[in-house]
């Protein structure tokens, strides 16, 4: 597939899933706390959880659009969230998050606070609602997938290492540790989850396409450590040179650019075995996967 073709088919599947959080918030009852859900989840984004979803669920064979988009519009909230509170003055203290105030500088610190409450209450909703017919027993598996993936040795674990990361002493192990959890783990979840849908599904593929998400995670955190430095704030939409200036520790801080390049770049190497190595073939993966090595914002 050319560059043109990947970067086409990252759009149309961009599309899809703003139109799907479009529509979530059309049928929900207009408030404040909704206003602020709906303003921190609408303005812009990549996607990049949806689009791992979309992409196994075309490599799997998964028929059903509306099951892919309700999860996909899952791990949404649940990003949107995680960006809401790691915008707020106690975590990295960001304005801006998507070219746009962040959500507690558009309304305030106790909405943002709450909004995040309400997505990731919202995500859950949504994958247990009866509309979704997934089988019951995969249903609760989804669940319990998810919720371990941004819990108490989840995502909020890593973020709780990050925010504290200035105090810590720092090794490449604890970083790594660090952004598994903060980042990886939900990346993961995005590979993992729609896998369990898969037509042919088989638990002993679940470890490696687990792995796959771990590296492709750990390819997305040292991107967006290196883009920190490397890159502007109009281009990231939000503040660039952010991660210095509140102390982070990051693959910048502890091993530098030029090595942190090398790092990905290993890492990538192994993704695209383990893709390759996989029992079928993972063509618009692999496309993302090149599409995520590559990304400039
Ligand atoms: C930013 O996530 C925070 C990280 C976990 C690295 P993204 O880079 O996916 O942010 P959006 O959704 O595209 O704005
Ligand atoms: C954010 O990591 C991780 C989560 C939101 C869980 P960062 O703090 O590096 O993300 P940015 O750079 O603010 O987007
Ligand atoms: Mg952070
Ligand atoms: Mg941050
Ligand atoms: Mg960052």
């Amino acid at each position: 597939m050319t560059e043109d073709s990947i970067n086409q088919w990252v759009l149309t599947h961009q599309k899809r899933i703003d139109v799907i959080l479009q529509d979530f918030f059309n049928n929900q009852k207009n408030t404040l706390l909704k206003n602020a859900c709906e303003y921190t989840l609408l303005n812009g984004g990549k996607r990049v959880r949806s689009l791992l979803i979309y992409a196994i669920g075309e490599d799997e064979k998964i028929l059903n659009p509306f099951h892919l988009d309700q999860l996909a519009l899952s791990v949404e909230l649940i990003h949107a969230y995680s960006l809401t509170h790691d915008d707020l003055p106690s975590m990295d203290d960001d304005s801006l998050r998507r070219g746009k105030p962040s959500c507690h500088i558009e309304f305030n610190e106790g909405q943002a606070i709450l909004a995040g409450d309400a997505l990731q209450s919202l995500a859950f909703q949504v994958l247990s609602d009866n509309n979704l017919n997934i089988h019951n027993d995969i249903k609760i598996k989804i669940i319990n997938i998810l919720s371990q993936s941004i819990g108490l040795n989840g995502m909020a674990l890593g973020q709780s290492m990050d925010i504290n990361s200035d105090k810590m002493n720092s090794s490449i192990e604890v970083l790594e540790r660090l952004q598994e959890l903060k980042t990886g783990a939900l990346i993961k979840a995005s590979c993992v989850i729609p896998f369990l849908l898969s037509k042919n599904y088989e638990e002993i593929y679940l470890a490696d396409m687990a792995n796959i998400g771990h590296l492709i995670g750990k390819i997305y955190q040292i991107t967006d450590d290196i883009l920190d430095i490397e890159s502007n704030t109009e281009t990231l939409g939000k503040t660039a040179d952010k991660d210095r200036k509140n102390n982070k520790m990051t693959y910048i801080s502890l091993v530098g650019k030029k090595e942190a390049l090398k790092i990905k770049a290993n890492i990538f190497e192994n993704l695209n075995k383990s893709i390759e190595q996989f029992p079928r073939k993972l063509i618009a993966l692999q496309n993302l996967a090149h599409y995520i090595y590559k990304r400039a914002y």
